[in-house]
């Protein structure tokens, strides 16, 4: 394998069809871009088809422009038993001014499926540098933030009078 296979990078440059009636790039495309990313890393990852179960932590937080080469860098941060945990760090960089900017880190949480459509194990990611080490123990402290998340949410919506 010529690259890391928990790693993927992948280099668009911002045409006039990608823009938005303000002239920016469209926030949608940048999500399908994210979503391709994410698949074509977990899945080269797990060596099977994944699907999309989640989308943390998508903002933008700094406009993109049409001419802008924009890289997305992936890497797996995590594995459960079925899911993977893809972090995608997103960077705009205007060539002609010399001028890159970290515009959005997102997190998404994918399962990989069988060829009968069911969730299926995937090989389990150990993290090695201290760099990956960091993002591994985020990604844990995300996965049980997410859980606690979810189970306030459906004890307080039974709760609460609208
Ligand atoms: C993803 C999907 C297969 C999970 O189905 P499921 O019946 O919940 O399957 P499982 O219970 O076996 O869970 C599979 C994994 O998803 C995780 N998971 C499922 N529901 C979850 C939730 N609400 N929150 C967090 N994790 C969840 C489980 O923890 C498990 O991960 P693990 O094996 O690493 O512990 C199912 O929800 C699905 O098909 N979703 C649609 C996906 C899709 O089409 N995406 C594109 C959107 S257009």
């Amino acid at each position: 394998m010529p690259f890391p296979n928990h790693e993927l990078s992948m280099t668009v440059l911002m045409t006039p069809d990608m823009a938005n009636f303000s002239g920016k790039v469209h926030g949608g495309h940048i999500l399908k871009l994210l979503d391709q990313v994410a698949y074509a890393c977990a899945s080269r990852y797990a060596g099977m088809y994944v699907v999309t179960l989640s989308v943390d932590r998508v903002q933008f937080l700094q406009p993109i422009r049409v001419g802008e080469l924009v890289t997305f860098l992936a890497s797996i941060n995590h594995t459960g038993t079925t899911s993977l945990e893809v972090g995608i760090k997103v960077v705009s960089e205007d060539f002609h001014k010399g001028v890159a900017t970290h515009t959005n880190s997102c997190f998404f949480t994918m399962v990989a499926m069988n060829e009968e459509g069911k969730p299926s194990p995937v090989p389990q990611y150990v993290p090695e540098t201290p760099l990956q080490k960091k993002r591994h123990a985020a990604a844990v402290l995300r996965k049980k933030l997410r859980r606690q998340f979810d189970d306030e949410y459906a004890k307080a919506i039974q709760t609460t009078a609208f």
